[in-house]
């Protein structure tokens, strides 16, 4: 076995030597070999790449076919860094299909699926996890509800949200999940969380205080340059370079 290889396991010891966790997206073999190469412990073949691959307005769209193809693609660089699938939209509803569908992504190369919400999903989370397939959780913003929701809200602002989060993310980490994304949640909830729970909590835009960041690669690299959130700082404009060295290659071609 590859001494570097990244496990569930690695993962929850960076939380408990105080590591930060640095995640990224990854949704073909290229980019999941540089961000492996680079030294990215964790990998997720997310569903965003609805938007940032597919073309598709939000995360609703994309199928489990889709998120298959491109765990394949991402799985053939056989990266050191953890490797995990979002379960699609509507692909986790019953018990049944939630182990069918992670069997799929695990089929096709996915160390770990990931799937949104808390308490309401946990027979479909102690299923896959009774299954032997390790489990990344989703609290906070929900992407795949953004039509349900009106649009990508800030969660833990009201008592309630705060406290159901809190809940959520407690029985998520008993349920077996070994770690725990949390989305678009207010920073002094997302710190209160990542203190208490036991798991690996990994904020995107939840602030500083979590366990580790996640981020849509194309955000930290500027290669969407149509949507960049708020609270991403692109680290590149490959976007703009792609348009000035294809404007310079094509006036090159002049006689
Ligand atoms: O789909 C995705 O890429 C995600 C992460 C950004 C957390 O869920």
């Amino acid at each position: 076995m590859n001494s570097l290889k990244i496990t569930t396991e690695t993962i929850r010891a960076m939380k408990t030597r105080g590591e930060k966790i640095a995640a990224l997206t990854a949704y073909d073999y290229p980019m999941a070999r540089l961000l492996d190469e680079a030294g990215v412990p964790l990998l997720l073949v997310g569903d965003s790449l609805g938007m940032v691959v597919l073309g598709y307005p939000d995360t609703t769209h994309v199928t489990m076919a889709e998120m298959e193809h491109h765990v394949r693609a991402a799985a053939r660089a056989k990266p050191n860094a953890l490797l995990g699938g979002d379960l699609s939209y509507h692909s986790y509803e019953t018990v049944d299909t939630a182990v069918a569908d992670a069997k799929r992504l695990v089929a096709a190369g996915a160390e770990y699926v990931k799937a949104e919400g808390g308490r309401e999903i946990l027979p479909q989370v102690k299923a896959i996890v009774a299954a032997g397939i390790s489990f990344c959780g989703h609290l906070g913003m929900l992407p795949q509800h953004v039509l349900e929701e009106g649009g990508y809200h800030i969660k833990g602002k009201k008592d309630a949200e705060h406290q159901a989060l809190l809940e959520d993310a407690q029985a998520l980490a008993d349920a077996g999940a070994f770690a725990i994304v949390l989305e678009l949640v207010t920073p002094p909830v997302a710190k209160e969380i990542s203190q208490r729970i036991s798991v690996p909590i990994i904020g995107i835009g939840s602030g500083p205080d979590c366990d580790g960041q996640i981020l849509v690669t194309q955000d930290l690299t500027g290669s969407f340059p149509w949507f960049t959130p708020r609270f991403v700082k692109p680290r590149l404009n490959t976007g703009e370079q792609i348009r000035t060295a294809v404007k310079q290659w094509k006036a090159s071609l002049q006689p």
